[in-house]
């Protein structure tokens, strides 16, 4: 029997040298005449042991990382093919702790299938959801992504159903989907993992969208650092039409649907709803002033469904098991699963799925396993870099939009970046500004010119300048950015800065005082 070698081909994976790993594996199947075939997969998420290389054996996946490519002789020798032990055994994949203790909805099958493979995707529950929807009534559709309680991924934790009515509920001569894919968040890769991964499930959850709202062409917008998640999205989008998949009658349905692959711009703020809507119409990144909602008057003046990539790819495991299943998991008003990304200085960093309730303290001690330095853990940035700085103090917030948001904190798209006690959290504030200022789309005068100032401030603060009074100013100027900016990039930035000087006051004190006190 062929025996079947799984190494993936994720960007996370291949940065730690997957694509060696697989050459030589490759170079030694050959060398040494063995009946054996390369499945490149997506990651399952848990980076610390990546690359991970599994073989299918008879009695299931045997795993073993991380495998460099000098490890790969010494594994066939160790017979590896037959699950043979080597120093690098993990075992069964599903038991490393990491991946038992998740709870996979939407990453149900990423790391397990081959990603451009439509009968391993269909074999591994794919298209149930779709199958289900094309023989619905699109106000069902709607219903049933309402009743889940799927709230939008991207940041802002607007309900999806919602969004959804409204874009059914507009005449228009044509309609579209769009899929934010910049992912532009410090902390984040949840977007690109299940581009690379398991792309299908985000075609199936566009398509959803397209049939339930009526809108029959859809768009990808992919952050242009993401060149292999646009590959593979565009393999995956090609396979999926020639299958019938997408086109004029989606599935044999009446339904029509298609889309494509577009590369993004390059800015932060393009990730911003509007703002990535000029770009797809190629104009400027610019943030547009809301009213019209672009679910009324979106892409090209037409109606638009604009969501995140894993509100969309959430979306067929809800028409496949029904709204209860999903709403059965989570919390409050925080319902179903969220892909947490655990990044920074930490050991444990990857994604891992879970329903939402878990506490930042369960995650960043039991989960991530602490700082990678083995130094205290001294602050959590939840939320990417408008999201808010987490003190050990506050380990017990559960994840939940409200909990966080009650903290004056914000989930964003579930990056979390870990930082040790040797953090400035002056620098981090300084840095929250300076971000702001290079990212400003120009539009409104709080970010554009706030930010600005806001690092001039900082640095007076930082050199001893009247200390008292540079707070009281920073405190100012962040309450007019917070409430006087158009959108959430000058909006927001006030929750990094703002919570940096509340809960680390040690590093505001200038550096003379500092270096006193030391
Ligand atoms: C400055 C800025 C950057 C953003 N970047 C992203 C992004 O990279 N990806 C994303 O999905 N949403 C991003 N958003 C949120 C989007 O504006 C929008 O809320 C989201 O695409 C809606 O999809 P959802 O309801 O599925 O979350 C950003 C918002 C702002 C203000
Ligand atoms: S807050 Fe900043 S990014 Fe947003 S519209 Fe205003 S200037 Fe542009």
């Amino acid at each position: 029997m062929t025996a079947t070698i799984y190494i993936p081909d994720d960007s996370g994976a291949l940065a730690l040298g997957a694509h060696k790993v697989a050459k030589t594996v490759a170079a030694e199947i050959a060398a040494r005449g063995l009946d054996a075939r390369i499945v490149r997969n997506g990651s399952r998420g848990a980076y610390f042991i990546e690359p991970l290389v599994e073989i299918a054996t008879a009695a299931g996946r045997a795993a073993y990382g991380p495998v460099t490519a000098r490890d790969v002789p010494s594994l066939f020798d160790a017979d590896f093919l037959s699950g043979g032990a080597h120093r690098l055994s993990l075992g069964d994949p599903e038991q490393i702790p990491f991946i038992a203790r998740q709870t996979r909805l939407t990453f149900a099958r990423c790391g397990i299938t081959d990603p451009l493979s439509l009968e391993d995707y269909e074999a591994h529950g794919g298209l149930a959801g779709l199958k289900k929807a094309v023989a619905m009534a699109p106000a069902d559709i709607v219903k049933t992504v309402t009743e889940s309680g799927l709230r939008g991924r991207g940041g802002a934790g607007f309900p999806t159903g919602i969004k959804w009515k409204t874009v059914l509920d507009t005449v228009g001569d044509r309609k579209y989907i769009v899929c934010n894919a910049d992912e532009g968040d410090s902390a984040t890769f949840a977007d690109r993992m299940i581009m690379e991964g398991d792309p299908f499930v985000l075609i199936e959850g566009m398509t959803i969208a397209g049939v339930a709202t009526g809108a029959t062409r859809g768009f990808v917008y992919i952050r242009s650092e993401y060149p292999h998640a646009i590959a593979k999205m565009e393999k995956a989008v090609a396979i999926a039409r020639r299958a019938g998949m997408l086109g004029v009658n989606v599935l044999g349905s009446p339904h029509a649907f298609d889309m494509e692959i577009r590369s993004g711009a390059g800015a932060y703020v393009c990730g911003e709803e509007t703002s990535l809507l000029n770009s797809l119409e190629g104009k400027r990144g610019v943030v547009r002033a809301k009213p019209p909602l672009p679910a009324i008057q979106g892409l090209f003046g037409r109606p638009t469904v604009i969501n995140n990539v894993i509100s969309l790819a959430s979306v067929p495991i809800i028409l496949d098991k029904g709204a209860e299943h999903y709403k059965n998991f989570g919390m409050g008003r925080s319902r179903g699963t969220i892909p947490i990304q655990i990044a920074g200085n930490v050991r444990h960093g990857g994604l891992f799925e879970t329903a939402f309730g878990l506490t930042l303290g369960e995650i960043v001690d039991g989960i991530g396993g602490g700082t990678r330095s083995g130094r205290p853990v001294k602050a959590v940035q939840v939320g990417g870099p408008l999201g808010a700085y987490f003190p050990r103090a506050l380990f017990d917030t559960q994840f939940d939009y409200e909990a966080f948001a009650a903290r004056d904190g914000l989930i964003g798209h579930a990056g979390l970046a870990v930082f040790d006690d040797t953090a400035d959290m002056l620098k981090q504030a300084r840095f929250a500004f300076e971000f702001c200022a290079i990212e400003s789309c120009g539009k409104c005068t709080p970010c554009r010119l706030g930010s600005m100032r806001g690092v001039e401030t900082i640095d007076r603060l930082a050199s001893g300048v009247e200390p008292g009074k540079q707070i009281e100013l920073v405190t100012d100027l962040c309450n007019t950015m917070k409430f006087g900016s158009l959108c959430a990039l000058g909006g927001f930035t006030p929750y990094p800065v703002m919570s940096a000087i509340t809960h680390f006051p040690e590093d505001f004190k200038p550096h003379p005082v500092r270096a006193a006190a030391e």
